[in-house]
């Protein structure tokens, strides 16, 4: 689908296109909708006057083959009281147009914006977050399906926000499209198959960043083992695929600045049967997802380099394959990390923590980042307790907690603070080793998790993302059709914006 912005006097009115009419609390017309409503002997002032008298006037009506125009439909969709209005509110209502055109099979859409007197967006900035929430919402992976017909697939070829100043709205659009193409990316990795990617086919599809500008280092299976990634490798060793490390650079500060890089480590475990510890056939397909962080990883890298951000970062991702097999990890089994400290694997499903800790164990030892953020799949309690719309975040560090906080709140992609401590700490102490991959009994699994993830950690700020509710979502949103979602992306890359680059 391509995004257009033109100028309000552009519109066609031809067969095949949509035309949108935002309206206000009030259900009074704009300026262009008054203009258009003349055209049409007054049908859209008639709408607007019926639905006041409805029970549902803030949902979007539809003015069939309108007389004088030659468009299949006016669409006029209510906004709530405008100094309410968010950028979510904008990205939402772009992203309920998308459905609802293609429900029409028009080919066009074409939304006549003026400025919404009371709101804090400009009408530019307005412009930009509702053709940002269509394209999101017209995502598509469909390259498996050989046999759908024409009539299956979606119409919508072009979505046009018109208004006065195309220009200014097409510039603040740029930075939004690349920051989308970030989430596609991360949708589409998350979205294939674990028989299409296992951690070298994964390895390749970041290697072709190196167009963006990033740089990428592929560690593999040998390196790993005499570098002494136990941890990580012990994952790893059922399944025939062998396990990679991808480290990627974003030097935006130019190849010569010295300056310390933000970092980004993220959960690659291409499948996760559960390894010995077999997890129930039910739904088990839905583990192909439990590489979302370092699919989000891989996103937001490529979403900084698309957009020239101006910092240092570095996204380094583990990528294993969790499978039973004779040559599997057991339960009891004890491994020497990277960081030298060991670990008695009690259940070898809880392997998302495994893979972590030498990967940021070999971040900040290598690296010496300002922070480290790591996302990860990693507990079915997070789900448990926050639902399918929030993150899990946990912290050592207070500021850094709160800017992303801050993010989540001015980006929609919402999470919420959970508890770190010695009480929690204690619980993963093991008989036999330094420590045990999970606590004993199912009690505050999430945090437990996240402690574990702690003792790789030394006095760096670090942040940990649970997103196993949030990387995967069984019905649609405004902004995504169900599926793989990109949670992430935008919220860190907010993170950046507002915190990390030079200006
Ligand atoms: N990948 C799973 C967590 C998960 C569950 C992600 C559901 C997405 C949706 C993780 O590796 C796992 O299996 N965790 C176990 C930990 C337990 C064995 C301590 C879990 O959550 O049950
Ligand atoms: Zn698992
Ligand atoms: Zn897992």
């Amino acid at each position: 689908m391509k995004i257009n912005f033109a100028e309000s006097n552009s519109v066609k009115s031809k067969p095949g296109n949509i035309i949108v009419l935002l309206v206000g609390k009030d259900l009074k017309l704009s300026t262009y909708g008054t203009t258009l409503d003349k055209q049409c002997g007054g049908s859209l002032s008639a709408a607007l006057s019926a639905l006041k008298k409805s029970d549902a006037p803030s949902a979007p009506i539809s003015i069939y083959a309108p007389k004088a125009t030659k468009v299949d439909r006016i669409i006029l969709a209510p906004l709530g009281s405008a100094k309410e209005l968010t950028i979510q509110s904008f990205q939402s209502l772009g992203g309920k147009l998308v459905p609802l055109a293609n429900g029409a099979r028009a080919e066009s859409m074409s939304v006549l914006l003026d400025p919404i007197k009371g709101c804090i967006l400009s009408v530019d900035d307005i412009a930009a977050h509702i053709a940002h929430g269509a394209r999101l919402r017209s995502y598509r992976f469909d390259k498996y399906r050989t046999k759908e017909k024409k009539s299956e697939k979606p119409t919508l070829e072009s979505f046009t926000v018109a208004l006065t100043g195309a220009k200014a709205a097409q510039k603040k659009y740029d930075v939004l499209e690349k920051v989308g193409d970030g989430m596609f990316l991360t949708r589409d990795l998350v979205s294939e198959p674990a028989n299409i990617i296992y951690p070298e086919s994964f390895a390749e599809e970041i290697e072709k960043l190196t167009k963006l500008g990033l740089q990428v280092q592929v560690i593999d299976e040998p390196e790993l083992y005499e570098m002494g990634f136990g941890s990580l490798l012990g994952v790893g060793q059922g399944s025939a695929r062998e396990s990679k490390v991808v480290i990627m650079k974003w030097n935006g500060l130019g190849n010569k600045s010295k300056a310390a890089p933000i970092a980004f480590v993220g959960k690659g475990v291409t499948f996760d049967t559960g390894g010995i510890s077999l997890k129930p056939a039910g739904g088990m397909e839905e583990m192909k997802f439990d590489m979302g962080g370092s699919g989000t990883v891989v996103g937001l890298m490529a979403a900084l380099a698309g957009r020239k951000a101006k910092v240092n970062a570095v996204g380094a991702v583990g990528l294993v394959e969790n499978m039973p097999s004779g040559n599997a990890q057991r339960p009891g089994d004890v491994v020497k990390s990277y960081s030298g400290q060991t670990i008695e694997v009690l259940n070898t499903d809880a392997e998302g923590r495994l893979v972590l800790a030498d990967v940021l164990w070999y971040v900040q030892e290598q690296f010496k980042p300002k922070f480290m953020i790591d996302l990860a799949t990693l507990t079915g309690a997070i789900i448990v307790a926050l639902g399918s719309n929030r993150a899990g975040l946990f912290s050592n560090n207070d500021k850094l907690s709160a800017q992303l906080e801050k993010a989540a709140k001015d980006t929609g992609e919402d999470l919420w603070r959970l508890p770190l401590g010695d009480v929690y700490d204690k619980m993963i102490n093991s008989d036999i080793a330094d420590m045990q991959n999970i606590g004993r009994d199912r009690e505050a699994g999430s945090i437990t998790a996240a402690q574990f993830l702690q003792r790789f950690v030394n006095d760096v700020p670090w942040a940990h993302l649970d997103i196993a509710g949030t990387a995967w979502q069984k019905r649609d949103s405004d902004i995504c059709p169900k599926g793989a979602t990109g949670y992430g992306v935008t919220l860190l890359n907010q993170l950046v914006a507002d915190n990390y680059e030079s200006k």
